[in-house]
């Protein structure tokens, strides 16, 4: 992948002076924690929810990365071959300050918070995910947001020489998403660069991937190279290639089957094959948060 260059905007130039010196207060305050890493710097958020966490293993050993293949087991073991360090972000489009981020830089004074949400994938599988990351929105007001931006799009890394699937050419490829750009500014929607206190395993999307999680699991789009800010719908991997069966907003419904199985319950990894199937919650148990984003759109037809 490029490596970040001399010339390009440094972090520090995008981050407003005060908060900088901030940010920078908070971290020495938070003493050795900082330089402890992801683990110990995070602190807990009011949005987490209250079950106890799936475990690390199936965390990090059932997952969906095409790039490395179809299969469940594939990710973990393919991905470690990805490479994570140095990573830039391109971000462009209809912002003020476009560039390519050096994440490192990006990450030196970020504040990190612990976030314990619920993953729903469309497959109807269900985990507890202990994520490390932190506000979106954060990140693209200080970028600035020019008024004719009304989505983000985002892009992930491909590198044929890492990732098989990319080679073999399983869905096309680079893997992108989309959001509303009120989705995106949602507290909810994270970019993560951790879970269960360590930074991300590449499986699971190293070294930055987006959590959203009143959608279905594929939305959050990992290893992310790029986002950029744009006037219309920009497409999606997976509505593109079966519009019939995926659409762009991917809300968790229960009331909206997917055409070939129903999504009104799930089942949780890690309760064991014979137990029985949890009822899958509206906006998959964020609808205080998010519900007034669509209101008045027939999610049936918009799904
Ligand atoms: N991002 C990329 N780049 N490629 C993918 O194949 N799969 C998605 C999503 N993000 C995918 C992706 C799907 S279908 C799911 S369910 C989640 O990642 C699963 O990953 P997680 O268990 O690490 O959240």
């Amino acid at each position: 992948m490029r490596k970040p260059h001399p010339t390009d905007p440094q972090w520090s130039d995008v981050t407003p002076r005060a908060m900088f010196v901030n940010r920078r207060a908070l971290m020495l305050g938070a003493g050795a924690f900082a330089l402890a890493g992801p683990a110990t710097a995070a602190t807990p958020s009011r949005f987490s929810v209250t079950e106890p966490p799936t475990e690390r293993s199936a965390i990090t050993s059932y997952n969906n990365f095409y790039e490395f293949g179809f299969a469940k087991e594939d990710p973990a073991r393919h991905a470690g071959k990805m490479k994570t360090d140095p990573w830039a972000v391109q971000i462009d489009g209809l912002v003020d300050r476009p560039g390519s981020y050096d994440l490192a830089d990006v990450m030196k004074n970020q504040p990190l918070e612990e976030r314990i949400y619920r993953l729903r994938c469309v497959e109807a599988w269900s985990m507890i995910v202990p994520w490390i990351g932190f506000e979106l929105a954060g990140l693209l007001n200080r970028v600035g947001v020019q008024p004719s931006a009304k989505y983000v799009a985002f892009e992930t890394l491909v590198d044929p020489e890492t990732m098989p699937g990319v080679r073999g050419r399983n869905l096309a490829y680079p893997y992108v998403e989309g959001l509303r750009l009120d989705e995106a500014m949602n507290p909810l929607t994270i970019l993560a660069t951790g879970l269960y206190g360590d930074p991300l395993p590449n499986q699971n999307g190293a070294p930055i991937r987006l959590v959203v999680p009143w959608k279905y699991g594929f939305k959050s789009i990992k290893s992310i190279v790029r986002i950029s800010l744009v006037a219309d719908e920009p497409p999606t991997t997976w509505s593109a290639a079966q519009p019939s069966e995926y659409g762009f907003y991917a809300n968790v419904n229960p009331q909206v089957d997917h055409p070939r199985w129903s999504q009104a319950s799930e089942r949780r990894v890690g309760d064991g094959l014979f137990a029985k199937r949890r009822e899958t919650l509206m906006f998959n148990g964020y609808a205080d948060e998010v519900a007034g984003l669509y209101a008045g759109m027939d999610l049936a037809k918009f799904y």
